[in-house]
This record gives structure tokens, sequence and C-alpha cells, in this order.
């Protein structure tokens, strides 16, 4: 099937494409130079000619005004001259010159007079060789000047560069087509070690990274890029992989304590306290559940990419104080009207993570205060976290209690699903000492 040139063309390598457009440009450009040099040239020489051929016929003139022509009249550079008395009659000639027949017949003269300009003629009816360049003048008492200096060696010299040019022309744009196909060349070289690294990535699926080109050029740029881009995504990747697998071991002990109960109640059904069996049970599944949630929050927040589910006015109060009535230990100090745009699920989330876990660390109170401006700080007095865990245990899956509150505790999603719901609702958290304790404290955009 014919394709169309078009298309033949864009299947073309880029190589292929820039060195063809490349030589395209170049080669006219040299033609175009090269007939416009020889035409100047043209112009120019034979413009010398005829400069210094007027310069001749004006001398001579002036001496047929004066009548102090020489027989035969005498010219330094070989250019022949006829003056014709106002009959048409040749009265004086240069050396060799016909005496009898005029260079230009009287109609060819007033012409040439008429325009003023040296003109062609044609030297061979006169025995010489190839063309001349005529210039006529008028003297007094009717005298014409005619001047003629052959150029046959102008046009030589003329043909003789044109077809020097003919030739080395083609040769340089060879020339040029194979310095343009070796550096365009060079230049991809990168782009095609970038493609080959990248196609090794596809087939190992190994923590790789692209071949980074030594110039500082555009490739460079894209190569540190496209690594950087490698690099974000291994690690997401990597983020992801953990994620899963922290999961899986979070699951693993409530469903291995749920299986041991029942294999253990059902292995000696008799004398067994089954309501016993049930609500540790029931005590695991809850943990799952807990968990389950956690982590569907989670995956939601990770798809919405930081922003909020939903932008409705949130009276952040009026969840403060629902959340603060559902736990006992928890007293609230100051709760001013306060209300801000986003999802009233998701912050009312924060909220319930935030006092469980003071209520799960607290020796005795527990303290949560809303003031005007935004902020909301949840308090307590137990243990605190050390400054230097107090970023880490915003990580997922980051616990450090031990022993008997890490049983109550959850999987360690609460603080980071916390500070993720935080920064997608444009605010930030931040750990304190409340010595003894842990201050957290919530900033808030405030809707207008
Ligand atoms: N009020 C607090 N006082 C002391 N430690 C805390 C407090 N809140 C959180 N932590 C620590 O931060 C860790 C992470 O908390 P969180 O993300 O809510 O996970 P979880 O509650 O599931 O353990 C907890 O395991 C605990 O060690
Ligand atoms: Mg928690």
């Amino acid at each position: 099937m014919a394709d169309s040139p078009h298309a033949w063309w864009r299947r073309q390598s880029l190589r292929f494409r820039l060195t063809v457009v490349a030589v395209a440009v170049l080669a006219s450009a040299l033609a175009l130079s090269a007939s416009v040099l020889l035409s100047v040239l043209d112009r120019a020489l034979i413009g010398t000619v005829d400069d210094s051929l007027r310069q001749q016929a004006q001398t001579i003139r002036v001496h047929a005004d004066a009548g102090t022509l020489t027989i035969p009249i005498t010219t330094h550079d070989g250019t022949i001259v006829q003056v014709l008395d106002a009959s048409g009659r040749i009265t004086h000639v240069t050396y060799g010159a016909d005496r009898m027949v005029p260079l230009l017949d009287a109609r060819a003269r007033a012409r040439t007079l008429r325009q003023g300009r040296a003109t062609f003629l044609d030297g061979r009816p006169y025995a010489i060789p190839g063309p001349l360049r005529v210039v006529v003048l008028r003297a007094d008492r009717g005298q014409t000047v005619v001047a003629a200096r052959p150029v046959g060696e102008i046009s030589t010299s003329l043909r003789t560069a044109g077809r020097v040019l003919l030739v080395g022309t083609p040769l340089l744009i060879v020339l040029l087509a194979a310095a343009s196909w070796l550096i365009i060349g060079r230049t991809l070289r990168p782009i095609t070690a970038l493609r080959r690294g990248a196609s090794e990535i596809t087939h190992t699926a190994r923590s790789r990274r692209l071949p980074v080109p030594e110039s500082r050029d555009e490739v460079h740029q894209l190569a540190v890029t496209l690594n950087g881009m490698l690099a974000r995504l291994e690690e997401a990747e990597q983020r992801q992989r953990a994620l899963v697998s922290d999961a899986a071991h979070e699951l693993r002990s409530p469903l291995a304590s749920i299986r041991l109960q029942l294999e253990v109640a059902l292995g000696h059904p008799e004398g067994q306290e089954w309501p016993e069996t049930a609500e540790g049970v029931l005590e695991d599944a809850m943990r799952l559940s807990r968990l389950a949630e956690d982590l569907l929050a989670l995956a939601r927040l990770d798809e919405r990419g930081g922003v909020p589910a939903r932008r409705e006015p949130v009276h952040l109060d009026e969840v403060v104080r629902q959340t603060a009535d559902r736990y006992g230990e928890a007293r609230l100090t100051v709760c001013e009207p306060v209300v801000v745009r986003g999802d009233a699920l998701d912050l009312s989330r924060v909220l319930t993570n935030l006092v469980d876990n003071a209520v799960r660390h607290t020796t005795s109170k527990v303290e949560v205060a809303l003031t005007a401006d935004g902020v909301l700080t949840v308090a307590d007095d137990g243990p605190g976290i050390p400054a230097q865990d107090r970023e880490r245990v915003f990580n997922r899956f980051t616990r450090l209690d031990s022993g008997r509150s890490r049983d109550e505790g959850g999987a360690g999603l609460g603080l980071a699903i916390v500070r993720e719901t935080v920064r997608a609702h444009g605010g930030g958290v931040r750990l304190e000492d409340a010595s003894p304790g842990l201050r957290v404290v919530v900033r808030l955009p405030v809707a207008e």
C-alpha cells in the first residue's frame, strides 16, 4: 500500500529528518550565495571596465575638441578608439583599429548616446574574440568618439568561477551532510541511552536509574527529572509495600487470638464459659474492625490527594462538645463558636483520635479547648512523648507504648489520620510538652 510522503517523512528517524532539513537549508543558502556572488562579481568587473573606458573616451574627446589628436591615437591599455566626423567618416583610430567600418553604425551610435551607458558588442566581425564593451561620446563640431575594450577575459574568469562553485558547492554540501549526520547522531546518543535504560527498567523491574549524560544540557535535565520521578515512584511503591505488610501484621494477631480462643473452646466444650469466649472474640473483632476503619480512612485520604471530601461549613464547637460529652474524663475548658470549611465526619474523627489517645495515657485529667481563632488543644497529664519522637509518631503504624496501654491502643494509625486530615483542611498539628503530659495543638483555618 502506497502511503503519502508526509506519513513516510514522519516515520523516518529524528536523526535523518534533522540532517535532511539542515542540509536542505544549507544547500539553498549556498546556492543562493553562489549566484549572488557571481552576479556581484560580474557587475563589479564590468563596472570597473566601464569606468576606465569612459575615462579614456573623455580624454580623447578633450583632444578631439582641442584638435590635438595624434595619428594613430595612443592608449595605454589596449582600448580601441574611433573618432568620427559629423558625416560619420572615421578620422582618427588607435593603432590596428579599423579605419573604414565604424564599430557601431549611425543608429546604434545614436541609441548608445541616448542611453548614456556602455553596451555590449560582439567582437567577432572585427576579428576580436569575445564580446566588447563600447562607450560613445559626442565631441565638438559633430565629432563622435567610440571607445571599446574586449571583455572576453572577464567572461572566461566568471565561467571558471561558476564552474568551481558548481563542483565545490555540492562537495561542501556532502561534507556538511556527513558532519550533520555525525553531530546529530552524537547529540541524540544520550536520548538513545535514556530509552535503553528505560526499557531495561521495565524489563527487570528492579531499583534502577536512567543513565545521566555528563553534558549539562536539556537531555541531562530530562534524565535528572526522570530519575527524580523514578525515585518518587519507587518510594511510593515501597511505602505501599510497607503499608500492606504492616496491615497484614496487624491483622494477624487478633485473627490468631480469635482462632485460638475458638479452638480451645471447641476442643473442650464441657465446662466451657461460652459468654467469656464470646467476649474475647468480640474484643478481637472490634480491634479488627477499628483497624479496617482506620485503613479505609487512610486510603480515602490518599485517594483524594490532600483535599477534604467535602467543603461544607462545619460548626467545630458543636463537634468538640459532642465528643467531649462521650468521654467522661474529658473536660471542656474553653469552647468558642468556630466555623471551618470541610468534612464534619473527618473532623470528628480527628477529635476522637486525639481524645482517645489522651484518655488512654492520662493519669488524672484530659482538657479540651477550642478558641475562636480555630485553635483546638487536647491536653493530658500522662507520660507525654519525648521530643525526639514527636515527629515520628505521626507515621503510619508507629506506636511508642509498651505493655498494657498497647493492648488498649490501636495499630498506630490514629495520629497519621489526624495529621493528614488536618493538612487536607489547610491546617497543621503540633505536639507540645504539657509538663507533665502531652498537649496536641491543631490549628484549622476559620471560614469567613
Ligand atoms: N496523649 C499521649 N500521650 C502519650 N503518648 C501518646 C499520646 N498520644 C499518642 N501517643 C503515642 O503515639 C503513638 C501513636 O498514636 P496513634 O497514632 O494514635 O496510635 P495508637 O493510638 O493506635 O497507638 C501511640 O502509640 C503512643 O505511643
Ligand atoms: Mg490512637
